[in-house]
């Protein structure tokens, strides 16, 4: 937030200077980004959202480079495939908690990041909330991805949550993070059918199918400066399918 208002905002390719938040008239927030456009992802797990945003970006379909891949859990599977694409890929502890980072750790990923000149902060199952100090450093510039159609089912075993409600679809949706949990703007979402034999982790391996789809999709949308966001809702350019 700029001045405490979070109004307008869009993303805007420039020439290669560091990403920056511009206030124009009438609060409209702009947002520069860098190019090329260089993303730092996030996870605590096996990686596979990783895997497909680096194929995306290796295929030329995200217009980005991965400047490096963080995690709070050294044995995690998406820093071996990291390593395996020599990417720079590095564990930080994260401290005494056991949902957040503490003050060391946070001021730890916040500096190899800002060291890194990350434009775009890309959560890929990493599994600490993120805090203030996090927030404000990359304020607009962290996207994360959820296994359920936000606003419902928020917070852990979104798939078990879909299947004890009963809901005949669910899906994915990628969204901006801030202080809330799994609550910030909506960038994309992908819906995939409940079927009766479901059990949750059936379900969940056709929600990672349609994450695979959506996520490098969203991702390009922002390095290309294609999305623009007016208060609660993220306006795309362009449909990009
Ligand atoms: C995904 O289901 C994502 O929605 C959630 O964490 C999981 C990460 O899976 N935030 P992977 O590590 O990308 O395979």
């Amino acid at each position: 937030m700029v001045n405490g208002m979070f109004q307008e905002y869009c993303f805007r390719r420039v020439p290669p200077i560091a990403f920056s938040l511009v206030l124009g008239s009438c609060s409209v927030i702009q947002i520069a980004v860098s190019n090329p456009f260089r993303l730092g992802v996030l996870g605590s797990g096996k990686g596979s959202n990783f895997v497909a945003i680096a194929e995306a970006c290796a295929a030329g379909k995200i217009p980005a480079g991965i400047a490096l891949v963080l995690s709070d859990v050294e044995s995690a599977g998406i820093l071996a495939h990291a390593r395996e694409r020599k990417l720079t890929a590095k564990f930080i502890p994260p401290g005494k908690f056991r949902t957040k980072l503490d003050e060391d750790a946070e001021r730890a990923f916040v500096a190899v990041l800002q060291e890194a000149k990350v434009d775009l902060v890309v959560l890929a199952g990493f599994m600490r909330v993120l805090k203030g100090d996090f927030l404000r450093a990359f304020e607009n510039r962290i996207v994360n991805i959820h296994p359920s159609l936000l606003p419902s089912f928020p917070g852990l075993e979104a798939s078990k949550q879909a299947l004890d409600h009963g809901v005949k679809v669910t899906g994915c949706t990628v969204h901006f993070v801030d202080a809330g949990v799994d609550a910030g703007p909506i960038i994309g979402q992908q819906t995939v059918p409940v079927l009766d034999n479901d059990t949750a982790d059936s379900l969940i391996q056709r929600i990672h199918g349609a994450e695979h789809e959506l996520y490098p999709r969203c991702v390009a949308a922002i390095a290309s400066g294609d999305i623009s966001v007016v208060g609660r809702r993220v306006i795309w350019k362009k449909s990009v399918s």
